[in-house]
C-alpha cells in the first residue's frame, strides 16, 4: 500500500513539474539595454560577450578602462552593425560617488535600463584574525553597499518611467548560502546580497506588481576567473600559488549562458553548483553541526596538501 502512495505522489510531482516547464514564458532579451558592473574580466566579460551577440545595448562598468576599451573594440570588429557598447570608468567601492558620477547619470537619464547585472566583486583569503578591518570594509563597500546604491539608482528610473519587465540580477555566490573558513567577510557580504534581494523582490511584488520587475540572485560555485588572484594580491600573498578550487571551477562562459537563461525565464534564485554542493546547502540547514565538522575536516585536508 505504501509503495502505491509513494508512486502516486511522485507521479503528481512529475506532472506538476512538467506543467510548470511547459507553461514557462520566455522573454526575449535580444536588443535590450543591459548594464553590467565588473565587465573588464571574468564573469562580467563573458556576460558582455554573450549579450553583445544578442544585439543588446551594453553599458559596461569597471575601473580598468584599457580592458573595457579592448573588449569593446573586439566586439565592434566582430559585428560592426550591432549597438556599440558604452563604457564607464568607475571605482564602485567608492559607493558614495556612484550617485554623482556624471557619465553614469547621463546614461541613466537617456537610456532605459532593461536589465542591471550587479556583478563586480572582490574576495578574500584569510582568517577572521588575519583580516584587517580595512579589508572587511573594502569587501562590504564593493560587494554590498555599491550594489545597493546602484540598484536604488537604476530602480528609481525604472519606476519613474513605468517600465515593464525589467530585471535586476545580483551575482552572489554559493558562499552567500553556506560559509567556508577563510572567507568570513566575503561570505557575509554575499549573505547580505541574498537577503537584500529577497526583501527587494517581495517589496516590488507588493508595490509595483503591474511593472513585473524581477529580482534574480545567482549563486555560483567556483568559476575560473581572476577573483582568487585579486584576493591573493590584496592579502599580499603569493599569487602564483593560485587557488585550486577556482582553477577546477566552471568556465565563465558556461555560467554566463546559465544567467542569461535565468533572465529570459525570469527566475528568482539560481544556484550553479555540482550536486555535492547542493547537498552541503541542505546539510547546513538540516544538520548544522555535521556541516561544520565536514568543512573543518575539508579545510585541514586542503591546507595539508599545500
Ligand atoms: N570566481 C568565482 O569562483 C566566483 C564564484 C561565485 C561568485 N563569484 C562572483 O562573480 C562576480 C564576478 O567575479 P569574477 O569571478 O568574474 O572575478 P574577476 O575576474 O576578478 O572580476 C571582478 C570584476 O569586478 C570589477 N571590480 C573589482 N573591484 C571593483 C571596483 N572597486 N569598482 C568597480 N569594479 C570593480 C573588476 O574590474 P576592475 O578591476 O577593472 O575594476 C572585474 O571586472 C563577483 O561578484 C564574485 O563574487 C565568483
Amino acid at each position: 500500500m505504501n509503495w502505491l502512495i509513494a508512486v502516486s505522489i511522485s507521479c503528481c510531482c512529475s506532472l506538476l513539474f512538467l506543467r510548470w516547464l511547459l507553461r514557462r514564458k520566455r522573454f526575449n532579451i535580444s536588443g535590450k539595454t543591459i548594464l553590467i558592473t565588473g565587465a573588464s574580466s571574468g564573469l562580467g566579460e563573458a556576460l558582455a560577450r554573450r549579450l553583445f551577440n544578442k544585439q543588446c545595448q551594453l553599458i559596461l562598468l569597471a575601473r580598468r578602462m584599457d580592458r573595457l576599451e579592448n573588449l569593446c573594440q573586439e566586439l565592434v570588429q566582430l559585428h560592426p552593425s550591432y549597438p556599440k557598447p558604452k563604457t564607464i570608468q568607475i571605482d564602485l567601492s567608492n559607493f558614495e560617488q556612484i550617485t554623482s558620477c556624471s557619465s553614469l547619470n547621463n546614461i541613466l537619464q537617456h537610456d532605459s535600463i532593461d536589465c542591471l547585472i550587479n556583478n563586480a566583486g572582490i574576495s578574500q583569503r584569510s582568517s577572521v584574525l588575519d583580516t584587517s578591518i580595512d579589508i572587511v570594509n573594502d569587501i562590504f563597500r564593493l560587494n554590498y553597499l555599491s550594489l545597493v546604491t546602484l540598484t536604488k539608482l537604476v530602480l528609481t528610473k525604472i519606476i519613474e518611467r513605468k517600465q515593464k519587465n525589467a530585471t535586476i540580477v545580483n551575482i552572489s555566490s554559493l558562499q552567500g548560502l553556506i560559509a567556508v573558513p577563510d572567507r568570513s567577510s566575503y561570505a557575509a557580504s554575499k549573505h547580505a546580497v541574498q537577503a537584500f534581494s529577497d526583501s527587494l523582490r517581495m517589496e516590488l511584488k507588493e508595490e509595483y506588481s503591474e511593472q513585473n520587475i524581477n529580482v534574480c540572485v545567482v549563486s555560483p560555485s567556483y568559476i575560473r576567473t581572476e577573483l582568487g588572484q585579486q584576493a591573493f594580491s590584496r592579502m599580499n600573498k603569493d599569487e602564483k600559488s593560485g587557488d585550486d578550487n577556482i582553477s577546477k571551477g566552471y568556465e565563465a562562459d558556461y555560467v554566463a549562458e546559465r544567467i542569461i537563461k535565468a533572465i529570459e525565464y525570469r527566475e528568482n534564485d539560481v544556484v550553479i553548483a555540482p550536486f555535492v554542493q547542493y547537498l552541503a546547502i541542505w546539510l547546513r540547514r538540516l544538520w548544522p553541526t555535521g556541516y561544520f565538522r565536514m568543512m573543518v575536516a575539508r579545510n585541514k585536508r586542503l591546507k595539508a596538501k599545500k
